[in-house]
This record gives structure tokens, sequence and C-alpha cells, in this order.
């Protein structure tokens, strides 16, 4: 993965061609840092994970776990082991959470397995704020003591106990690492409204394969009876429907046919709902979803939410998409305060989309032009890489080091769509 510190930071894209062919989805990089960070449950054991993809954020949480005293390797057959020693650190590198505010996934199983761990606050990010206090709050509740000093988060607790959480908003992160924390405590936690992303429930199978007794209640509970020890497990990181409705939404935008196979369909209904809504034509299959060419999408309105809802990752690339659909759409951000950063961007290669509130009205335009833009985010790089696809002449989208956070060799697979995109150097300032 050592190449991927070198990727160039420029995608050129020479728009305008349909794509045809098939891709592969990745796993799921969502799925794949929490999974990770639950290795730290181990004593002396090893975790094995399947479907780990390349991505930059999967590489700053293995310098984050490697600084912390794990052993990273990935055999031949594609399957990569969390090799975890007797004792490890417990004050996570501050390097790593900078550059990645999904390392804070590591707080509640550091402060399980060692008793005490030591975060430095993420901080906010370009999509806004972003807090940890319902992770922080969860951990008080089974009685941690957490102090904050010079922007460091202390959580000190001999044992976790076992009890009934609330959340007040359904929190990935906050799900995800009080699932961890709890595993290892004593007696049993219920959270309740916990986050519903299937991107959960893989990291309920990982602690089951750890030997964890858990179960997910389909009221939105998770009830995890805690253990003195885990054992060495395994599982398979699930498909990213993510990054599977992205190259859908680049067939859909070229008037292409595109298939995405390897992936769950289910976990994407909210998206091919709204593409159906859309008048998109497409054909789902237990593991694959083709999309057919359609002269031109419908204009429609949606608002993100949490799973099942349509999801807050897939705003900036819909939101591409509409920007040349006939009408007015509205599409409303209701999860992120701001990640409406990227439409000056689509604005500029020829969109017609205004911000009110947190909401963006967007009409449809026949035809986008290529031009240079930058990406703000991972997402809104993927937004303004489909635009690219679909603009007439040349785009460069700048800053694509948001984007190798994400999408594994996103240049090569569109490549072998039939895409006209290449990589350059940086661009000359
Ligand atoms: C995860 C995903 C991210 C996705 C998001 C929502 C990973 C690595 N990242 O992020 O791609 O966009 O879910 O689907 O899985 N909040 C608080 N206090 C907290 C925690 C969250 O106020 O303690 C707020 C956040 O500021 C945000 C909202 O809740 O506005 C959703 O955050 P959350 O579900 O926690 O997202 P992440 O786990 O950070």
């Amino acid at each position: 993965m050592d190449s991927l510190n070198v990727m160039p930071n420029v995608m050129r894209i020479e728009g305008g061609v349909p794509l045809e062919g098939t891709v592969r989805a990745q796993g799921a990089k969502n799925a794949a840092l929490p999974v990770m960070a639950a290795c730290l449950l181990l004593k002396d054991g090893t975790l094995t994970l399947e479907n780990v993809p390349d991505l930059q954020d999967v590489r700053t949480m293995v310098e984050l776990l490697e600084t912390l005293g794990v052993r990273v390797e990935k055999d031949p057959e594609g399957q990569t082991r969390f090799c975890v020693p007797e004792e490890v650190g417990f004050e996570a590198p501050e390097a790593q959470v900078r550059k990645m505010r999904a390392s804070s996934l590591v707080l509640g199983p550091l402060l399980a397995r060692c008793g005490q761990a030591a975060l430095p606050l993420p901080g906010g990010c370009s999509i806004g704020s972003r807090p940890i206090d319902l992770h922080l709050k969860g951990l008080v509740q089974m009685g941690a003591k957490i102090e904050i000093r010079n922007g460091v988060v202390y959580a000190q607790a001999d044992r976790l106990r076992g009890r009934r959480i609330y959340l007040d908003f359904p929190s990935v992160g906050a799900t995800e690492n009080l699932m961890m924390a709890a595993a290892l405590a004593h007696g049993e936690t219920i959270i309740e409204n916990i986050a519903r992303e299937p991107e959960i429930d893989n990291l309920a199978s990982v602690l089951g394969s750890m030997g964890v007794p858990i179960e997910i209640e389909g009221t939105g509970c998770v009830r995890i009876k805690g253990i003195e020890e885990v054992h060495c497990g395994k599982e398979r990181v699930i498909p990213d429907r993510i990054e599977a409705c992205t190259y859908l939404l680049a067939g859909v935008m070229t008037g292409g046919q595109v298939t995405v196979t390897d992936v769950i369909p289910a976990h994407f209904d909210a998206m091919l709902a709204k593409l159906e809504e859309a008048g998109a034509r497409f054909s789902v299959y237990r593991d694959s979803v083709t999309v057919s060419p359609v002269k031109r999408l419908q204009s429609l309105s949606l608002r993100t939410m949490p799973f099942p809802g349509f999801p807050t990752d897939l705003q900036p690339q819909m939101v591409a998409a509409l920007s040349l659909a006939g009408g007015v759409s509205m599409v409303e951000e209701s999860v992120f305060q701001a990640r409406f950063l990227y439409v000056e961007e689509l604005n500029r290669m020829g969109a017609n989309i205004s911000i009110r509130g947190n909401t963006a009205v967007i009409s449809g335009v026949r035809q986008l032009q290529g031009t240079s833009v930058k990406a703000t985010d991972l997402r809104a790089g993927a937004a303004l890489i489909l635009a690219g696809l679909a603009a007439e002449g040349e785009t460069r989208v700048g800053e694509m080091i948001h984007v190798w956070r994400g999408y594994e060799a996103i240049d090569e697979k569109l490549r072998s769509l039939g895409a006209r995109v290449g990589l350059v150097p940086e661009e000359a300032k």
C-alpha cells in the first residue's frame, strides 16, 4: 500500500463517454475501520479479515494499530491478519487521529482492554463539527472516568460495567465504540436507538466470531454480554455500498450500462428507490445491479437520514446526478451541518444549484462543462468526478487526496468501464 502515499493529486477526465461494463465493489471502508479497531480487544491473539480495501483511511488505521503494538500482515490470498500482543499501548497517536476522525473508534476497545485510554480530540472537519459526546456519555454510563485536558480525552475504568444506554441520536461511531467497549464489560449492556447501518451488523459478526454473545434486535437495540477475554476471530468485510452506488451513478449520468458486482443490493435500497423515482432503469440480481441507459433523469426531493434512509455519504453524488435532471430537485442534508461545500465547484461546471439553509435547490441543466475543480472532501470528490464524466470537455479534479481515502483504484475502475481518465501530478500553481 506504500504507493498510496504518492498518489497523484489531480484526476483528468475527458467527459461525455457513456460508460459500459462491469466493476466489482471493494470492501466497505466504513465497515473495515471499526472491525480493524476491534482487534484491540484481543490479548495475544489474531483477528483475520477478508476483503479489507486498499485505501488511505485503512492505511491510516493500520499505522495507528502498529503504533499501539499490533502486527499487520497481508497474505497472498488477500486475507489481512491483525496479530495483537499481550500488551498494547493505550495512547492513540495524534498524527493518525488528526488525519482521520474514525481513529476515535479505538477509544472503546482500548479502554475496555487496557483499563485506560488517551485519545486526542479529533476536532471539526470540512463537513461540519463532529463531536464525540455520545461516545463519551455512553462510556461514562458504563463507569468510565473521563477527563479532557489540553485537547486530549483521558478515559479510565478498571472494568467497565454493563448498562442500559439510550443513544440520543443513532450515531454510527458511538454505536460501534460502545459495542466494542461492552464486549469486555462486566455484565450485559443494552444499547437502545443504535445506528442500523449494515456496517454495524458487520461489527457484530466480528465480535461474535471473537466469542462475544451479541444480538441485534429489529427494534434498534443491541444486547451484548460482556466476557473476560475475547478469542481469535475471522470475518469478511461487507461490500462498500457507497462505492457501488457511485459507479451506478456514473453509468446513469453518462447514459451508459454499468454493472456492479459483489454487492448486497438490500444495503442500498433507498438509493435504488430514488433512482427508480427519477426514472432510471436498472436490474437487481442476487449480488449485482445493472443500470441501463436512460435519456434524462427527472427531478425529485430527498432528505438524508440514518439507515435505512438515504445515506448522507451519497448526497453529493446524487446532487451531481440531479444537476442534470429535468426540473427542480430539493435535497435536504439532515445528518451533517455543512455538507454542501462542493456545490460551488459543481456550479463552476455549469450546474445551477443554490443552498437554502440545509437544502440544495437544484435546477437541472442539460449539460455540464469541464473545468478545473477541487475536491473539498471524500464524497465531494466523487461527485465532481461523476460530473466530469458527464461533462463536455476536460475536467481536472484537484485534491484527489480526499478521494484516495475511500475509493480503491478509482481511475483504473473507471478506465475499465471505458472512461477517458488519467492521473496527473500536482497541478502547477
Ligand atoms: C460514519 C461514517 C460516515 C458517515 C456517517 C453518517 C465511518 C468511518 N464514517 O461517521 O462516512 O457519513 O457515519 O452515516 O463509518 N454526532 C454527535 N455526537 C456524537 C456523534 C455524532 O453530535 O458523539 C453527530 C455528528 O456530528 C453528525 C451525526 O451525529 O452530525 C452523525 O454522526 P455519526 O453517525 O456518528 O457519524 P460517524 O460515525 O462520525
